[in-house]
């Protein structure tokens, strides 16, 4: 699924999200416009795409980050995402671990997996954008999948 955060009629950035099983959701596309980076349309974004896991019992999230991508893993471990370490204990057994899942995720050379766990229900309300952030609205539509 594709959400989009709109500035006005502007789309502003957008945010790719699929659940990998029922329990895990992945986050496999971030980007904010030129334009509007740094006025909090990428933290919308993450958040609205928290919520929505939340929301819909998704227990731990995976993201994708370029190695070195300051801007992008500062924005994820902002929202308490951490490196996952390869060797690590399964998602399952109370750790991060995602190597069974990693099959079904689009992690080429020079990116590092990112990941969290959500708090069980209830979900908490989206959080606003920063003060001052023009109206960011996200709004949905299905994305063709190869
Ligand atoms: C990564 C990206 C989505 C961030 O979007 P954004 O709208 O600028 O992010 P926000 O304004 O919501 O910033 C939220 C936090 O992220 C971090 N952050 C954002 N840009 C940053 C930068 N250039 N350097 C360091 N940290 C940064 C900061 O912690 C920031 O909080 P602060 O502004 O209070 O310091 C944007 O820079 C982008 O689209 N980059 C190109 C595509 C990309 O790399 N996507 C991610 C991989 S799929």
């Amino acid at each position: 699924m594709a959400r989009g955060a709109f500035v006005g009629t502007t789309l502003a950035g957008m945010i790719l999200l699929e659940n990998l099983v029922p329990e895990v959701g992945y986050l496999y596309y971030l980007f904010v416009g030129t334009a509007h980076r740094r006025t909090g349309v990428g933290s919308a974004l993450l958040d609205d795409a928290l919520h929505r896991f939340q929301r819909d019992g998704v227990t731990v999230v995976y993201a994708v980050a370029e190695e070195g991508n300051e801007a992008s893993i500062g924005l994820f471990e902002s929202r308490g995402f951490r490196t996952v370490e390869r060797r690590e204990l399964g998602w399952k057994d109370g750790g991060l671990g995602a190597w069974g899942l990693r099959s079904r995720m689009r992690i080429i050379g020079g990116e590092v997996l990112l990941g969290r766990r959500l708090p069980t229900s209830p979900a908490p309300r989206a959080a606003r954008p920063k003060p001052g952030t023009p109206g960011v609205s996200a709004r949905s539509r299905p994305v063709a999948r190869g």
